[in-house]
């Protein structure tokens, strides 16, 4: 069902793992979709190539989301080939590494910061802008994740920059509604990505994940992609301001054992 005919989506992280999935399911509902890509040109032509399959239009272009003019010239080029951008996935993100507040370097905890928030708050920024001089309504889908909520040690950057990522998409959500913006988030669990390498990799490594999520499996970026479908499309139009977990049940292992 084309239930997104005629719109334009740019997918930030559009090139790989869960932003790759959801210009895939985007461009299957009907939308023609912009990648916004970090270093890998391949790999976002090969996503461009999938959209295309659908009979919908694709580019992609190359950018920093935490760059100011880039990510204004990314909006630009987008409306001179495809139009007004109207849908906006925020899925770039640098993962946590693992190092302790008192080990961590400052330009380690600015490139988390800047990549995972203030990344969406450019492009959150220039999509609300363009449709509010338009005056077209549109929707905002961000992808959090559970460590928003369920912190863990080594991942302060992280878990600092999702909590943000939450309270951006709450505050925008009011600020937008009298726009006839929805913004809405989705916090997954374990996905296998390319941010979850070790977990494709390695089956051991996997396999004692998995044992700590009630549903008995990682989750795929396909699952995650048909929400932020839905969370774009009409059927979703009264839902803004939620922040929605797909996670297998992930997070509510968090206080069990102790
Ligand atoms: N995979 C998981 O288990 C999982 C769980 C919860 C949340 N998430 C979130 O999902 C989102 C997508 O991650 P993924 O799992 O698909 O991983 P991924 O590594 O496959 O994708 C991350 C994307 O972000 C892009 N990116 C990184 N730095 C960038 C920058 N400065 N400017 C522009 N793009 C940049 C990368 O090029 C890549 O396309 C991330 O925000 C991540 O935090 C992932």
């Amino acid at each position: 069902m084309d239930v997104l005919e005629g719109r334009v989506a740019l997918v930030t992280g559009g090139e790989s793992g869960i932003g790759a999935a959801c210009a895939a399911a985007l461009a299957a509902a009907g939308a023609d979709v912009a990648i916004l890509y970090h270093q890998d040109a391949a790999a976002a032509e090969g996503v461009c190539a999938t959209v295309r399959a659908t009979g919908r239009r694709a580019i992609a272009l190359q950018a920093d989301v935490g760059c100011e003019d880039q990510v204004a010239g990314v909006f630009a080029s987008v409306l001179e080939k495809l139009g007004l951008v109207d849908l906006l996935v925020n899925s770039a993100g640098v993962n946590m590494r693992g190092v302790a507040v008192a080990d961590m370097d400052l330009d380690h905890w600015r490139q988390t910061i800047s990549t995972d928030l203030t990344g969406a708050f450019l492009t959150s920024r220039a999509l609300v802008r363009g449709l509010r001089e338009a005056g077209k309504p549109g929707r905002i889908v961000n992808i959090s994740s559970i460590h928003a909520t369920a912190v863990r040690e080594g991942g302060a950057d992280y878990c600092a920059a999702k909590a943000g990522l939450d309270n951006l998409t709450r505050t925008m959500a009011i600020e937008c509604a009298p726009l006839g913006i929805g913004v809405n988030a989705i916090a997954p669990g374990m996905v296998l990505t390319p941010m979850n390498a070790k977990a494709e990799r390695d089956p051991s490594y996997r396999a004692e994940a998995e044992k700590h999520i009630p549903w008995g499996r990682a989750g795929r970026p396909d699952e995650v992609a048909d929400l932020a479908v839905y969370l774009c499309s009409k059927r979703a139009e009264y839902i803004t301001g939620t922040i929605v977990t797909i996670d297998g049940g992930l997070i509510l292992e968090q206080a069990l054992g102790a």
